[in-house]
């Protein structure tokens, strides 16, 4: 006869937020494993039964305790806080029983009971501040390295999502939670709103609100989750709260929002529309540049030009894709264009102009360069995905190159001789325009 294993989440402590299932499992089971803490927790549950208790350090031993136990014909659950399948141990026994041999189909059967994870119970005790889109993210570096962790908070910053932070600081581990500060100080601003929380729904439950730029000062333990609001979110009467909808964030944009959204679909700043609010703030808001657009709303520059592509009310800015087989074409076309300002911008916000002519460029291998007597230039040509024409009222005629995730790679500007554009350079470009370009619409963009 062969045993059960219930990896059940009991939830953040107290009795009243255990599942029915998860009070059941522990009632089936014959062996009950956990950690000493995580037992002490459900001790009123455990009459009659064996348990076992096991370290922090001791995880793997836990599972496979509970294989063997299962192994002997007993019910066992393993339990865990939260729900056990999140920096639980789901993961672990699953890899241990696939590393005995064990299958799904064997006759030992796992059931996993899930449980309130220690995000939704803290957030239940501060307000709202999870009802928009958010992650998770772990600073334990035990078994993550630091650089890994270190680019989730910054991708998780740079995306505006609300942010929670397991395992935000241990006696040993102090500085992870500063460094997670800096990183999110870099997108948001000092005073976003984080809820601290200790000890959710047991006894030693505590509760700090503080702004962003606090946060690391704080008392902060291994029992504490951290919650960091977005750009929307607010404290109001002691509530934290993130709004459900962005629609406030855009007015400008969509008008009365209210009146301007119909129930049920997409806003007009959606998937199919908010091209076309781009290029109604562009109308709105002459002298904007690209980059300055492309900061408003948050994409690569590639996508504020194909979003001008696809429309022709974008005040003074026109713009057009290259088709992908003509983009060497467009390049070449660039010899007759006359003196051109070819435009290099470092990430970092260095921008670099260079004085050059489109007969000079050559292919290397990958390379497209320029060697003079004052520059050397290297453009990875494999690099480039798209290219577009894009022109800024007789103030700016440019050919534009984007690698794979619309990051701009490079960019020749007609220039001006004695204050104006020459009439022949600027015909030829045109003509190119024409020749090369490919119509786009919105859905195309898509
Ligand atoms: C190894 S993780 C376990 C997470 C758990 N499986 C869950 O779903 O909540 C341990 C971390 O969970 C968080 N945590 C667990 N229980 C908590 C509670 N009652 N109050 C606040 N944070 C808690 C803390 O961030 C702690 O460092």
């Amino acid at each position: 006869m062969s045993g059960k294993i219930y990896l059940v989440g009991f939830g953040p402590g107290a009795e009243a937020h255990m599942s029915y299932r998860a009070k059941e499992a522990i009632s089936d089971a014959d062996v009950v494993i956990g950690y000493s803490t995580y037992i002490k927790l459900v001790k009123d549950l455990l009459d009659g039964k064996e348990v076992i208790k096991k370290g922090m350090t001791e995880e793997i031993d836990r599972c496979i305790e509970a294989y063997e136990q299962a192994k002997l014909g007993k019910n066992v659950a393993l339990i865990s806080s939260g729900d056990i399948g999140v920096y639980g141990m789901a993961g672990p026994t699953y890899e241990v029983l696939l590393q005995a041999g064990w299958s799904p189909e064997d006759d030992i059967g796992v059931e996993i009971v899930p449980g309130s994870t220690a995000l939704s119970a803290c957030a239940s005790l501060v307000g709202a501040p999870l009802t928009h889109d958010f992650c998770s993210v772990s600073l334990s570096d035990l078994l993550t390295p630091w650089p890994v962790i270190a680019r989730r908070l910054d991708a998780a910053g740079k995306a505006d999502f609300v942010v929670a932070l397991y395992n935000p600081k241990s006696g040993r581990r102090t500085q992870q939670i500063v460094e997670a500060q800096n990183i999110l100080l870099q997108y948001r601003a000092p005073e976003t709103p984080v809820a601290i929380v200790k000890s959710a729904y047991r006894r030693r439950q505590a509760i700090q609100l503080v702004r962003l730029d606090e946060m690391a000062d704080c008392d902060i333990g291994m029992l504490t989750t951290v919650l960091i609001g977005n750009s929307s979110t607010f404290v109001e009467k002691g509530l934290m709260i993130t709004p459900r909808g962005y629609a406030n964030k855009y007015d400008a944009l969509t008008g009365d929002a209210k009146e301007g959204e119909q129930a049920g679909r997409s806003l007009s700043m959606g998937l199919e529309g908010w091209q076309a609010c781009l290029r109604k703030y562009l109308s709105e808001n002459n002298g904007l540049t690209l980059e300055k657009t492309a900061d408003y709303f948050g994409v690569p520059l590639g996508d504020v030009l194909s979003a001008i592509a696809a429309g022709d009310d974008a005040g003074k800015h026109k713009a057009a894709r290259i088709a992908p087989e003509k983009i060497q074409a467009a390049l070449s076309a660039s010899e007759n264009w006359g003196r051109l300002r070819g435009i290099v911008r470092a990430e970092a916000g260095a921008v670099t102009e260079l004085f050059l002519h489109g007969k000079d460029f050559v292919h290397r291998g990958d390379w497209l360069n320029i060697e003079t007597g004052a520059f050397h230039l290297h453009v990875n040509w494999a690099k480039v995905d798209a290219a577009y024409f894009a022109c800024r009222d007789q103030r700016s005629y440019g050919l534009n190159f984007v690698d794979a995730f619309g990051r701009l790679l490079f960019r020749v500007l007609l220039m001006k001789e004695d204050g104006e554009f020459n009439a022949e350079p600027l015909n030829a470009y045109w003509t190119a325009w024409d020749e090369l370009s490919c119509e786009m619409t919105e859905e195309e963009n898509d």
